[in-house]
């Protein structure tokens, strides 16, 4: 756990390629502390490269990654694994083991943190509460919805007090309905936690439903980044133009009408 809180995430000149394809490109961004932070592009964008470099499993061609003051992006061995123990991820798959059941799932980073077994078996309740499926502790996978699954996998991301939750694409492979649920638990957690929650998406309406600001991504760039009331009022990328558009067409739900007057005036 960081004695600290959590801190500002600093990225500056971040380029990244894979053999002749470029990822991202001289990237700059700030992502303030203890909010819900939208990063938002189309497919291949760069958002997956971005929160690799981020949570310091891959490292930048060029650039820096700061966490508070501390540059991270050269640290190495127990200094690194130090960084990564304030870093939760969750996943569109949801990157659960099969072999284990809800309580054994949520167990392991406790296990590999060397907690004695009296404290996982408390620790790993206090989350199946904390994530609302105490019903479900002693279940199979198989037996799980896939919001279901994505509880279990919060629950597993949070067990060792991350300061920042990662995530990428959580919401994509369930329904409206889920996706509504999940959304409202991320929400609930970083309030009650005082976590920085970094999401990315490719879906504007995750990001309209929980973020406070956001950065589109363009082509390993940033298009542009402000408030999510600026980005839906008044976007100026042709990036995030096409997303809204896109979006409009996946959800003709009658507030969004209103969201757009309102940002017209
Ligand atoms: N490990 C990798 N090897 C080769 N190319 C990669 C790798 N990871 C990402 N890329 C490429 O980098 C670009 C950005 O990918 P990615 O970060 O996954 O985008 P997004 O998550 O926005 O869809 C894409 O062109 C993708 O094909
Ligand atoms: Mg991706």
């Amino acid at each position: 756990m960081s004695p600290e809180g959590p801190l500002v995430i600093t990225l500056t000149g971040i380029s990244k390629c894979y053999g002749t394809v470029t990822a991202l490109t001289e990237l700059d961004l700030v992502i303030p502390q203890g909010s819900i932070f939208g990063i938002i592009g189309k497919s291949g964008a760069g958002k997956s490269t971005l929160l690799r470099i981020m949570s310091l499993l891959e490292s930048p061609d060029s650039g820096q990654v700061y966490y508070g003051r501390e540059r991270v992006d050269t640290l190495r061995g127990a200094a690194l694994r130090e960084r990564q123990r304030n870093m939760g991820m969750i996943f569109q798959n949801f990157n659960l083991m099969a072999s284990r059941n809800v309580s054994g799932n949520i167990a392991y980073p406790l296990e590999i943190a060397g907690l004695h077994k009296r404290q996982i078996h408390e620790r790993v309740e206090e989350l199946l509460e904390l994530v609302d499926i105490t019903d479900k502790r002693r279940a199979r996978l198989r037996e799980l919805s896939g919001g279901q699954k994505q509880r279990v996998a919060i629950a597993r991301a949070l067990a060792v007090n991350p300061q920042v939750l990662f995530c990428d694409e959580a919401t994509s492979a369930l329904d409206p309905l889920t996706t509504r649920s999940i959304l409202s638990l991320i929400r609930e957690l970083q309030r009650k936690l005082s976590i920085t929650v970094v999401l990315i998406t490719h879906q504007m309406e995750v990001i309209r439903s929980i973020c406070e600001e956001v950065a589109v991504l363009d082509g390993g760039r940033v298009a542009e980044r402000g408030t999510v009331r600026d980005l839906f009022a008044n976007p100026r990328s042709t990036a995030a133009r096409e997303l809204l558009h896109d979006d409009r067409y996946r959800d003709d739900s009658g507030d969004r009408t209103t969201e757009r007057s309102g940002g017209d005036e």
